[in-house]
């Protein structure tokens, strides 16, 4: 039964890969919902099947058995509404910001005009404005993850997905980049789902934590972070969010599967 809240569910779903040398059972009997406008992270192990499971939300792979639902439609194939943002960046080295944030545009051949509006208020808003003609090489790490943004909101899609989006970033610049996250998700309300197996990071942001098993991933256990917004630098600080840290720390038995 879809309750009328549930933007996102996944129901009895595995991902086996089939290979030459034999097949892997990457995700196995995964259920979880999501509500509209939630701010869901997706935290485990790596290769516990996190990315798997996003790229079937966004319809860039099929499941093997079970279904993903969104906006009550089974998701078969890639979908307008939805934004990515991969592990690595993914820009074109040889386009311009610019024409890489415009690229989705040209393979869905979309009116561009009818965007461009929201397009230049997102380059003001992750201050990359001046950049749009620049290679991706003449921007830093984190100018490049904010172009990546930029490219995953530029259609203005209800779902953002975001695969450890910051991972590769220096602990300040993933600061900024959680606090442009989180204001640009309070301005809009778009579902989140963010994956991550960074547990201080899951906790900062996300309304619930699913916590997934080591590999075939399934859920494991879903956290309440009820911790009061905006959420601040100063957040970190507080008992209520050590205690949360702590309370994920506990339930995977410090095995020392957390890459952190
Ligand atoms: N295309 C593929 N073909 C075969 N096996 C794959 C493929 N993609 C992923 N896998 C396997 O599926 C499992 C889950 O991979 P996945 O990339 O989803 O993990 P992850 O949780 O995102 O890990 P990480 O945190 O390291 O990114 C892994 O054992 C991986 O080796
Ligand atoms: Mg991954």
């Amino acid at each position: 039964m879809v309750k009328n809240d549930e933007s996102i569910v996944i129901k009895n779903v595995e991902k086996r890969y089939y290979t030459d040398k034999g097949s892997v059972l990457a995700l196995d009997n995964f259920n979880a919902s999501i509500r509209k406008g939630e701010f869901v992270c997706l935290l485990g192990p790596s290769g516990c099947g996190k990315s798997t499971l996003l790229w079937a939300l966004g319809g860039l792979h099929n499941v093997t058995k079970g279904e993903i639902i969104i906006d009550g439609s089974i998701v078969t194939k890639p979908r307008d509404d939805i934004g990515f943002v991969f592990q690595d960046n993914n820009l074109l080295p040889w386009r311009t910001i610019i024409k890489n944030v415009l690229l989705p545009f040209e393979i869905k051949n979309l009116d561009i005009k009818k965007y461009m509006d929201h397009i230049n208020n997102l380059f003001k808003v992750t201050n990359l404005k001046g950049c749009e003609n620049k290679y991706p090489a003449e921007l830093s790490g984190g100018m490049q993850q904010r172009a990546a943004i930029i490219r995953a909101l530029s259609c203005d899609p209800s779902l953002l997905l975001l695969d450890e989006p910051f991972g590769s970033l220096d602990a300040l610049t993933k600061e900024e980049m959680h606090d442009l996250l989180l204001k640009l998700w309070h301005g809009t309300k778009k579902t989140i789902c963010f994956v991550t197996h960074n547990i201080e990071e899951a906790v900062f942001l996300a309304d619930r934590i699913f916590m997934m098993t080591p590999r075939p991933g399934h859920l494991q256990e879903i956290f309440n972070v009820d911790l009061p917004r905006p959420r601040k630098i100063s957040t970190k600080t507080k008992t209520e969010f050590l205690n949360i840290v702590d309370n994920i720390r506990n339930a995977i038995g410090r095995s020392g599967d957390f890459l952190q």
